[in-house]
């Protein structure tokens, strides 16, 4: 990867991209969108109609309904960025293929790499298992963990709550919390992401015939 590299030029790789088949049948690729700086990466699946239209992420119903979920959050869509696993349309909205998202995985590490997020939430399966091959949404959705420099939240995807009765409130839970796992990636993440902080010193030895004052509340 060069050290140079930016959005701008993984979404030109993207949008010349035939490294898959899906280039054949796509309008437009869509690379994602958002700050080169936010703290929060959100990542789908893949375009829609609407997105493969209009070359941008999450422009559907879904992402009318994601809007009014990072509100849930105190968010908005230009806080965070946005994107997905392939970034060109299935045919008939149909799943990606093992094949497609390996194909598509390089530019979201790149995207990755040069964002740096805090935090990625995952929505859906296929975003879910580029972090966690082996779980099930259900069983983790809303639980942060860390990931190596940063903290991944598997969601529920938008398209799936609007569908399915079951997982709206938890969807709704699940942004809701957000505000306040943030603070705890930002505190966690600055303890280890200043290399340049010299280690604090030693305590200053205390003389063996005193007793140490906070010993004597006990
Ligand atoms: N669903 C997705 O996963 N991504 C989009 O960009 C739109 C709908
Ligand atoms: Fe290239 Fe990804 Fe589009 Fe496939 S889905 S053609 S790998 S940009």
């Amino acid at each position: 990867m060069p050290t140079s590299d930016s959005l701008d030029q993984i979404a030109s790789e993207v949008a010349a991209c035939t490294r898959c088949a899906l280039h054949k049948t796509r309008t437009r690729a869509v690379p994602g969108e958002g700050p080169q700086n936010a703290e929060i990466m959100l990542i789908g699946e893949g375009p829609g109609f609407n997105e493969d239209q209009q070359g941008r992420p999450f422009v559907g119903q879904a992402g009318q309904f994601l809007e009014q979920l990072l509100a849930l959050a105190g968010l908005k869509r230009s806080d965070v960025w946005i994107g997905n696993v392939v970034k060109c349309r299935p045919p008939n909205n149909r799943d990606p293929m093992p094949e497609e998202l390996q194909a598509c995985h390089a530019y979201l590490e790149r995207q990755i790499a040069v964002i740096n997020p805090k935090i990625i939430v995952t929505l859906g399966r296929f975003s879910m298992g580029k972090f966690f091959p082996t779980a099930r949404i259900s069983a983790i959705h809303g639980q942060m963990r860390r990931v190596g420099d940063r903290f991944v939240i598997a969601m529920f995807h938008p398209a799936a709550a609007l569908h399915n009765p079951t997982y709206l409130p938890l969807i709704k839970q699940d942004f809701a919390q957000l505000p306040q796992l943030l603070e705890t990636a930002r505190r966690e993440l600055a303890k280890t992401s200043l290399p340049s902080t010299p280690e604090p010193s030693p305590p200053t030895p205390t003389p063996k015939d005193e007793t140490p004052k906070q010993m004597r509340l006990f």
